[in-house]
């Protein structure tokens, strides 16, 4: 079981970590355009195998793609991070040419990998390296709603004074501030729903937390997030590379379901050994599909950005 990580920086080492350390993979290879960068964090890294009790082999890369040969997961979060103050739709230019190349490079390689986006603005890369690719649509997985929803479910438990591990609840829609859209109304403790454990008040003041939780630790670290979104991809690897065929909220290609098409968007999918394997198609409220809808043209429209950059 071979993974790719492109990008040795915070959310790629990261990564690289929840895998060996949560047993996921066999081998991990890190790859990074900096020179000596990816190898110094792979020995850095398997330098805490004996103290982590890991059998990973964790080697780096600078730029050597033939490394990274028939990996059966590439995960993608080479690119620019997000400054305090900037928003992930500004770093879409930058973005958008590193993820171009990078897919085609990898899939050179790994033409059977299945390939996690993780570099923002995510909905719009991955939406990018679907139609830049032209791979099978299952193949092509966005993270970005599997890291909101752990931060709406952290927030939940705070909220409710519970371990995090008792709540459920999705984030659905684009990976953005203003885009995403916490399903309060389908949140749970252990099955009981939480509008009849909070006061509408509490929920909303969750819900704002969790849709600016990317900003909030942006302003805090002065970059943006590392061990979510690392243990979020490690989540999905597991559930790709051991076919567990759990369920995530992902970016993934719409056919309309939840009324969208040619786009990609955060909606809740089955994660298996073929990549995303299923959408749960589920009915929104009027006011839900409303804030769906509002999602998917803001998503259209960074989507649009790039068609006249001509990068799709
Ligand atoms: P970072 O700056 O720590 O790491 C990025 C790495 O990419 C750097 O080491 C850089 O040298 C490398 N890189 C740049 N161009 C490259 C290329 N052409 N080939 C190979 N490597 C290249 O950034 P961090 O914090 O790891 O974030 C990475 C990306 O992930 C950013 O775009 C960030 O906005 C995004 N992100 C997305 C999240 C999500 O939920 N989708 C969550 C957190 C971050
Ligand atoms: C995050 O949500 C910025 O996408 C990054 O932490």
């Amino acid at each position: 079981m071979k993974v790719s990580v492109i990008g040795a920086g915070n959310v790629g080492a990261s990564c690289a970590e929840y895998i060996a350390i949560n047993k996921i993979a066999s081998e991990v290879v890190i790859l990074d355009i900096k020179e000596n960068f990816a190898e110094g964090k792979a020995l850095d890294l398997m330098q805490t195998a004996t103290l982590n009790g890991f059998n990973t082999r964790i080697t780096g890369s600078t730029n050597d793609y033939s490394k990274t040969a028939n990996s059966e997961v590439v995960v993608i979060t080479s690119g620019i991070p997000r400054k305090p103050g900037m928003t992930r739709e500004e770093l879409i230019g930058i973005n958008a040419g590193i993820v171009k190349t990078v897919t085609e490079n990898v899939l050179k390689h790994s033409p059977n990998a299945i390939i996690i986006i993780v570099s923002n603005p995510m909905d719009t890369m991955a939406y990018l390296a679907l139609k830049e690719s032209g791979l099978p649509k299952n193949r092509i997985i966005g993270m970005g709603g599997t890291l909101d929803s752990s931060r709406f479910k952290c927030y939940l438990s705070k909220a409710l004074n519970v371990p995090a591990s008792d709540v459920q609840g999705y984030v659905i829609g684009g990976h953005g501030d203003t885009t995403m859209i916490p399903l309060t109304r389908l949140a749970t403790y252990n099955g009981f729903p939480v509008s009849n454990l909070l006061d509408a008040e509490t929920l909303k003041k969750v819900a704002a937390d969790t849709m600016v939780g990317g900003a909030t630790l942006t302003g805090m670290l002065g970059t943006s997030a590392w061990y979510a979104p690392g243990a979020s991809v490690a989540a999905l690897v597991d559930s790709i590379l051991n076919d567990h065929k759990k369920l995530y909220t992902c970016c993934v290609s719409l056919n309309g379901e939840y009324g969208q098409s040619d786009i990609c968007l955060g909606v809740p999918v089955v994660i298996g050994k073929n990549g995303w394997e299923k959408i749960i198609d589920f009915k929104l409220t009027a006011d839900e599909q409303a804030a769906f809808n509002k999602s998917a043209d803001a998503v259209r429209a960074m989507n649009k950005v790039l068609s006249e950059m001509k990068t799709v």
